[in-house]
């Protein structure tokens, strides 16, 4: 299946607090989304739609203003994809760390599921607490999985779960629920554990030493 990549980068990294849009803070020397631009070229996945913030287009790509909830910029990237790419891989720009290989192993596993999601094990125990802090229960952690991206759908298994409601689609915190409430097959695709989304401060400083002291990491 040919596959085209959704690099949604129009958040205005709020918890990071940089001044300006997240995907465009300078990370280990470029902005943080080129890191995935490359681990994308690295994976021959040629065929990417940025979704960026105004006035910050990216030479050479082709970009499209985001929405103002991230399902929204997904569903604008979705729409400016080639019209042959019969799969697409959804990708936060706020995950630098991504590896070539997770973008292959994830397209792979479509080939038995409507959506393959990247995903690591829960390390910490999981217990669900009411809003008075007393444990309810906990949770079998060999069962659980933090969700991440890559994502990868089927092109028309993505469109028809963007089509929804505003508000649903304001609650998606992952594309991938819209697919599973619509009945779909959703596989987890173990990631490794660097593939960690930069949302803080400190989350920065962690990709920076990272990055910086292993520009092989690819
Ligand atoms: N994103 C997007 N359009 C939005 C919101 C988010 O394209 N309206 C993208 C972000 O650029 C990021 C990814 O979705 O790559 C994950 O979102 P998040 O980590 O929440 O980034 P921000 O929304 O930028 O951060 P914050 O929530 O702290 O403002
Ligand atoms: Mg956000």
């Amino acid at each position: 299946m040919k596959a085209a990549a959704l690099l949604v980068a129009a958040g205005s990294g709020e918890r990071l607090g940089a001044g300006r849009p997240k995907a465009f803070v300078v990370l280990a020397g470029r902005p943080m989304l080129d890191w995935s631009l490359d681990a994308l070229a690295a994976a021959g996945i040629t065929d990417v739609v940025i979704a960026v913030p105004d006035g910050h287009e990216v030479a050479g790509h082709v970009c499209v203003p985001g929405g103002a909830t991230r399902s929204a910029s997904v569903r604008a990237a979705l729409a400016a994809a080639p019209a042959e790419a019969q799969a697409v891989l959804v990708h936060d720009a706020a995950r630098p760390l991504v590896a070539p290989d997770l973008f292959r192993r994830t397209a792979q596993a479509l080939e038995h599921a409507d959506a393959a999601v990247a995903a690591a094990r829960m390390t910490d125990t999981v217990k669900e607490a009411g809003p008075d802090h007393v444990v309810q229960c906990t949770l079998d952690r060999s069962r659980l999985w933090a969700i991440q991206t890559p994502q990868a759908f089927r092109r028309a298994t993505l469109q028809a779960a963007l089509d929804v409601e505003p508000d649903l689609l304001a609650r998606a915190t992952d594309d991938a629920w819209l697919v599973e409430r619509a009945g779909g097959r959703v596989v987890v695709v173990e990631a490794p554990a660097q593939n960690f989304k930069v949302t803080t401060p400190d989350d920065l400083r962690v990709a920076e030493l990272l990055l910086g002291s292993s520009p092989a990491h690819l």
